[in-house]
């Protein structure tokens, strides 16, 4: 008998700027999924695949530990990841499959609107909140600046007004959650765009065949958007 293939699983964003356009794209691959859901795990209807909604800093994680089979993840977090777990000796092997159309975003430092920036040097000296610890270092280090590094995996654009930090590195996308929080963009360190990464290793005939019959479906769908 044929032996049963698991179901695949995709990691997405749950909320943020990604959560909405991944969803998109999903839905127009033919994936029926039902939104209502505010569960961590959405079944897929209509094909064998289950959707892992997570926070999207831990999503390339959750794909280099096979955990998750696909994951829809800005270039900036599995660069950030990347670099982590090689410092770490772990393991940060992935694919990736194609580079999507959407989660155009900066990675920026910020500083409070009333501040007088006067360029990367008056940095010195502060304190960077950030989720992104390794970019923002190798940054800094580029740039020879000292600053100390405060590592926060949320909420990182409240760290000035709560006297946490002088500054913070955080994504940007439209600006409003630094406009809403008094802060302004100071300088941008690294850009970047979603893409769809899938584990190394993956060996399941069934699902590597139900991969096989989505991508035609993802390129098709980017090429309408264009
Ligand atoms: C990022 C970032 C800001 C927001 C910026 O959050 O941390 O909160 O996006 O977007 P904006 O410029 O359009 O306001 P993310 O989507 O990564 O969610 P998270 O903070 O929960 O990880
Ligand atoms: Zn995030
Ligand atoms: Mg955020």
């Amino acid at each position: 008998p044929a032996i049963e293939s698991k179901r695949l699983r995709i990691a997405m964003q749950k909320s943020g700027r990604l959560s909405v356009d991944s969803q998109a794209l999903l839905s127009s691959c033919g994936l029926k999924i039902n939104l209502r859901e505010q569960r961590l795990i959405a079944h897929v209807e209509n094909m064998p695949i289950d959707i892992l909604r997570v926070r999207d800093d831990d999503i390339p994680g959750l794909v280099m530990d096979g955990v998750c089979d696909l994951g829809i993840i800005g270039e900036n977090v599995l660069e950030e990841v990347s670099l982590q777990r090689q410092l770490d000796q772990e393991n940060f092997d992935y694919e990736v499959l194609a580079r999507l159309d959407f989660g155009g975003c900066r990675l920026s430092i910020a500083v409070p609107q009333e501040e007088n920036y006067q360029g990367v040097q008056s940095l010195d000296g502060k304190t960077i909140a950030t989720t992104y610890p390794r970019l923002l270092a190798r940054f800094l280090k580029q740039q020879g600046v000292n600053a100390r590094i405060v590592m926060l995996t949320g909420s990182v654009e409240v760290a000035p007004r709560a006297g946490l930090a002088d500054a913070i590195c955080d994504l940007v996308s439209t600006g409003a959650t630094l406009e809403a929080n008094g802060l302004k963009e100071a300088e941008v360190i690294y850009r970047s765009k979603a893409v769809l990464i899938q584990r190394k290793g993956l060996t399941d005939a069934g699902q590597l065949k139900l991969i096989r019959k989505l991508m035609p479906r993802i390129q098709g769908v980017m090429q309408a958007n264009e």
